[in-house]
Parts: structure tokens; sequence; C-alpha cells
């Protein structure tokens, strides 16, 4: 098998755990920075034949990529094959003039920045490192060694938010002007401490979620950003490309601990146990995807996009009579090649998909 377009690599080193995220990652470890990349180019190594020349997108994610000591980071950089697109995660605090530049000479085409949110309170209960300022001395920075591709996160439905705080974290967000955003409603994430600390009023306030996500939207696309797909905006046709994989069902090769693969019929985990992956054991957890699998996950994954699903091929996991259902209550509409979800269809998001399959 050859061909395939996209890469993701994972970093998982952060400087502490922030108690509402549950990603594979691993708290400081200074000294194994290197034998961890040493460890991915091994990977890579081993997998490169599955790989497409040029890769359309390379996404370095974490865990904090930028976190990774310097010249490590670039070293692993510089070996990455070349592609079109380029990105890596950053948390604020990370980013010196220092580290923008590195990752400008090394060929990095987009940042996505993990702002989470500009209020100080708020920014308590995430356990966020960065203050509101880091946020915006590290977009500085970026924008300053010339990138101009720059997408901010936003988490909302913290504990406390208010909707005046939503506005005004959208609007110092705005004010930014990044070329694309990110906005999730905060997630419980079983076996965390947050959801252990706050997990009762996640569930109290979900009711209010509904009227900040159309805020969220209502918002930006107000400001001239693309509502693409559920929680991603973006201007000037800067979509993600990489994720743009993911939701358009594109195989892609994951390296790294706790990495996840789609390639053809087959979905893989690496170990997400460190010593394990430094040690060259990748322990892969197999799931078998059948043909009935892809279509549906590719009917759930592209009816978030704003573009019409092309259908060919997927009508045996449509439902037609849930089809007539929630396209007679305005939540979708389809033509004989195509399906897409209207606006309120897309507020509803998942409740809708799950009535379209069969
Ligand atoms: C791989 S994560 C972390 C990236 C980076 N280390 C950071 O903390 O900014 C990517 C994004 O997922 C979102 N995220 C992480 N945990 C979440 C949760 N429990 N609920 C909602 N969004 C979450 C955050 O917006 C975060 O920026
Ligand atoms: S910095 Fe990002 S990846 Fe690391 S623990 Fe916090 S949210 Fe998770």
């Amino acid at each position: 098998m050859n061909g395939v377009r996209h890469l993701y690599v994972h970093l998982p080193f952060c400087a502490h755990r922030c108690g509402y995220c549950d990603f594979v990652t691993a708290v400081g470890r200074r000294e194994q920075h290197g034998s961890y990349v040493d460890a991915l180019l091994r990977e890579l190594d081993e997998e490169r034949h599955v790989l497409a020349d040029p890769l359309e997108t390379v996404f370095l994610g974490g865990g904090t990529p930028t976190f990774t000591a310097l010249p490590e980071l670039v070293r692993l950089l510089d070996a990455l094959p070349p592609s079109e697109e380029v990105t890596v995660e950053a948390n604020p605090e990370t980013v010196t003039l220092e580290l923008a530049h590195a990752l400008r000479d090394a060929g990095v085409t987009r940042v996505s920045l993990g702002a989470q949110s500009f209020r100080p309170h708020l920014l308590d209960v995430l356990e966020r490192g960065a203050q509101p300022d880091d946020v915006r001395r590290a977009f500085a920075h970026l924008r300053d060694v010339g990138f101009d591709n720059l997408s901010l996160d936003l988490i909302y439905g913290i504990p406390g938010q208010t909707v005046a705080d939503l506005e005004a974290d959208l609007a110092d967000a705005l004010a930014l002007e990044p070329d694309h955003l990110s906005c999730y409603e905060l997630e419980a994430k079983p076996g965390t401490r947050f959801t252990h600390s706050w997990g009762g009023e996640l569930a109290r306030q979900a009711d209010a979620m509904e009227d900040y996500f159309e805020r969220v939207v209502t918002t930006l696309t107000a400001n001239g950003y693309r509502w693409y797909e559920t929680a991603n905006f973006c201007r000037d046709g800067k979509r993600a490309l990489h994720n743009l994989g993911y939701w358009l069902g594109r195989d892609y090769l994951g390296i790294g601990v706790g990495a996840v693969s789609t390639l053809a019929s087959e979905r893989r985990r690496n170990t997400s146990k460190l010593a394990r992956y430094l040690a060259g054991s990748y322990d892969r957890e197999l799931e078998l995807l059948d043909e009935d699998t892809r279509a549906r996950e590719r009917v759930m994954l592209g009816l978030r996009l704003d573009d019409p699903l092309p259908i060919a091929g997927l009508e045996h996991a449509l439902d037609p009579v849930g089809l007539a259902r929630v396209e007679q209550l305005g939540l979708a509409a389809h033509d004989a090649a195509s399906l897409t979800l209207t606006d309120r269809g897309r507020y509803l998001g998942g409740a809708v998909t799950a009535e379209l399959l069969r």
C-alpha cells in the first residue's frame, strides 16, 4: 500500500497536566526528549513506505509539541518528509521569538495556539499556565516572523463562564485577527481530575450550551469567518487541511506514543506507555474497519462540514425514513448526488446524524 497523504506526529511532553485533559501526555521528562525523537524517526522509517511523496499535510500535536527541547523539535522537523501544510500545536507560554523563528525556518506553515480563554478566572479553573497577555505575545511573535496561517483554540462552557465572559473571549480572540479558530465545548473526560471536581456543574449547565454554541457561530460568521466544520471557522479559505483530511475520511498515518492510524480497512493505535514506545514496542491495538463502518464514519464526519456530502457509495448507510423525517423538520436537505445539514441541523449535530444513519 502506498499513497497516504496525511501524517500525524504525537509529541506528548507538557510542562504540567491540565485537569480537563485526557490526551496522551507526560510531564517534564526533559532527559527523554532526544530519545523520543529518535523513536519517532525509527517508526517513521519503518512506515515510510505507506506515505505519498510529497505529503499534503503533517500535523505535530500533543501534548505540547513546543515544550519539546527546541534542538530536538527542529531535528524532528528537519527529518520529516516535505509537505504542503505543516502544522504545529503550541502552548502560548512556550512561544518565544526564538521558537517562532525556528519553526518558520524548519518549514512549519501553520501554528495552532491553545488560548482556551482570555479571562484569568476561567484560565484558573482550567489550570492553564498561560495568561491572556502570553497569548497576545505569542501571537505577535508568530506574526512578526511571517506566519500567515495562525489558529486559536478556545473552550466554552467553562464552569462559571457567563454569556458576557463568552462574548468577551470571542471579542478578544477576534481582535488578534486569527486566520482560523477552533471553539470546543468543554467536555468532561471520564477519569480526569476536572471531571471529579466539576462534572456535576458541567451536567447542570448542559442545557445552556446550545445557546453558547449559537453565539459562537453567529459572532464568528458575522465577523467574516466561514463556519466550515462544526467547531471550526476560517477566513480567506484557510481551512485546516490536515483535519479536513480526517473529516473527508482519508487515510492517515499517526506516529508516536498513543498515535492512531487509519490505513484502508485497518485502524490501529500505538501503546500509550511512553517507556514501551521508547523501547521500540508499539503494542498496537488493531480494529478492522469493514465497508459499512467506514461508510457510517464517512457520514458522521462528512456532515460536520458545510460542503455537501457526496452520497454515491454511502446509500446503504443512510436510513430513507430518518432522512425524510429530518428533511421535513428542516434539519437536512438532499438531492440525487449529495446531502447537507441546514444550519439548524448543524447546531443539533450528532443527534441529527444519528437519525440519518441506518
Ligand atoms: C491536543 S489538545 C492540546 C493542545 C495544547 N497542548 C494546549 O493545551 O493548548 C488540542 C485542543 O483540544 C481542546 N481540548 C482539550 N481537552 C478538551 C476537553 N476536555 N474539552 C474540550 N476541548 C478540549 C483544547 O482546546 C486544546 O487546545
Ligand atoms: S498542555 Fe495541552 S496537552 Fe498538555 S495537559 Fe494541558 S491541555 Fe493537555
